[in-house]
């Protein structure tokens, strides 16, 4: 816990100090704040012309909410023959300030799902499971400009590594109907994030039909 608000407290320095100086990051109220947390609430996702979402590179300078280890979904057991990932999962600092005062998402809120292979036996840890290269990176973002369903998902995954940008999945994805069917908290998985989950029941804000009780009955291909 002391290891998680070190890193959290050294990502808000961070931020802070990017955030003065990156002004072509920010958005709607670009040169327009006079402090730096000013320029932070315009910070969310960047997109291209066409559209599509630019890969942020700067997401470790961000809230880490939780790592998952080794997950599956469904029946599908874990397979031996994986590398045991780690599921690493950060927001921006905006939207993370926002959920702790009101237990909900605000416009612009964008996730960075960092995948990264496992190792074991890395010299002195005998048996434990450390973090090791990226593997996967994915994204989902809350945006009105998404229309009625203001959440999309985004993948960097390549044959050739991660790619600098991503168009959204369409609405009948694989990644939509697993986020809206399995989610504590809107289309997130905060049941997953511990802090962020007891802030979600403090202020009531859990999909009400919403239990911990696996209901995925077919094998899921995820990813
Ligand atoms: C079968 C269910 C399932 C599918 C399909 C799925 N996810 Fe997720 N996703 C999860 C779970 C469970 C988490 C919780 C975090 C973790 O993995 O540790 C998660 C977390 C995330 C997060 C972190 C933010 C959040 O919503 O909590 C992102 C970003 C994400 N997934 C992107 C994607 C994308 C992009 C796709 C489609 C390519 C996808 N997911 C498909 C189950 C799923």
């Amino acid at each position: 816990m002391t290891r998680v608000i070190t890193i959290s407290a050294v990502a808000i320095v961070l931020t802070l100090a990017v955030a003065s100086v990156a002004i072509p990051r920010t958005r709607e109220n670009s040169g327009q704040g006079d402090s730096a947390r000013e320029n932070m609430v315009a910070e969310g996702p960047s997109y291209n012309a066409d559209g599509s979402l630019i890969r942020p590179d700067d997401y470790r300078e961000w809230i880490f909410l939780s790592s998952g280890y080794n997950m599956t979904y469904g029946p599908n057991a874990p397979d031996a023959t994986r590398s045991h990932p780690f599921n690493n999962v950060f927001v921006n600092p905006a939207a993370y300030r926002h959920f702790v005062e009101t237990g909900g998402w605000p416009d612009k809120t964008i996730f960075i799902l960092e995948i990264r292979e496992s190792e074991e036996r890395v010299r002195p840890n005998a048996f434990g499971y450390t973090q090791a290269k990226t593997l996967q990176m994915e994204a989902a973002v809350k945006d009105s400009r998404n229309g009625e369903n203001p959440w999309a998902y985004y993948s960097f995954d390549s044959d050739e590594g991660l790619t600098d940008s991503a168009m959204a999945f369409p609405p009948t994805a694989r990644c939509q109907i697993c986020h809206a069917a399995n989610t504590a908290v809107e289309q997130t998985f905060v049941q997953f994030y511990p802090t962020l989950f007891e802030i979600a029941k403090a202020k009531g804000t859990v999909n009400p039909d919403w239990s911990p009780e696996i209901v995925i009955e077919e094998p899921v291909a995820v990813r």
